[in-house]
């Protein structure tokens, strides 16, 4: 790995000037949570709050994405949580496949420090980034896949749970699954009342 430490890949990741966002981003959005956590979140990008404050997961989505971890007894204390880009594409766009291609070595870099057992991917372009090309959310949400040495599962984005309320039990449904999955394989988890 080119990097020696998680405080090294930081400091390059956020003086990243490697693609155009670097231009129109107010922060980078590096990841939060412990280095040593056994489950991993990954999302698309941030968007606008997230962009200002620099931290995952802090805007609308964010306060569904830490509701649906209470559920089932997690919290960011005992997760990780990154993004596939690290800068905030313009008015929320998808990122393009170049902006995710160059910054994805961050984030595989970060899976290789923090070593988690479990990784969520949060949406279809996070699916298609660390479970196959060709995911599709809707057929495969929920399902669980072993590659390299992770388990690896998908589940819908909160902000496509915020547009449509319809795909909220299914996503029930997959948090039971996630939290059931972390009690067989996570050894140092301590789950949260
Ligand atoms: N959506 C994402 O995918 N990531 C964030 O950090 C915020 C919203």
């Amino acid at each position: 790995m080119p990097y020696e430490s998680m405080q090294q890949l930081k400091a390059q990741c956020m003086k990243c000037t490697y693609c155009p966002l670097c231009e129109t981003r107010h922060n980078v959005v590096f990841g939060v949570g412990p280095e040593d956590a056994e489950i991993m979140f990954i999302g698309e990008g941030p968007g606008e709050q997230e962009d200002l404050k620099g931290e995952p997961f802090v805007g609308p989505a964010g306060q569904l994405l830490d509701e649906m971890l209470s559920i089932i007894g997690l919290s960011r204390r005992n997760c990780y949580i990154g993004n596939i880009v690290k800068c905030r594409p313009p008015k929320n766009r998808d990122p393009l496949n170049s902006e995710q291609e160059n910054c994805r070595p961050y984030l595989d870099a970060q899976i290789q420090f923090i070593q988690p057992k479990l990784i969520v991917c949060l949406g279809r372009i996070s699916a298609m980034q660390y479970i196959r090309p060709d995911f599709r959310i809707t057929r495969e949400h929920g399902q669980w896949f072993d590659i390299d040495g992770t388990k690896r599962m998908a589940m819908y984005h909160p902000s496509a749970l915020l547009r449509d309320l319809s795909k909220r039990p299914e996503t029930f449904r997959d948090l039971k699954s996630l939290q059931a999955m972390a009690k067989e394989h996570c050894t140092h988890l301590v789950f949260e009342d």
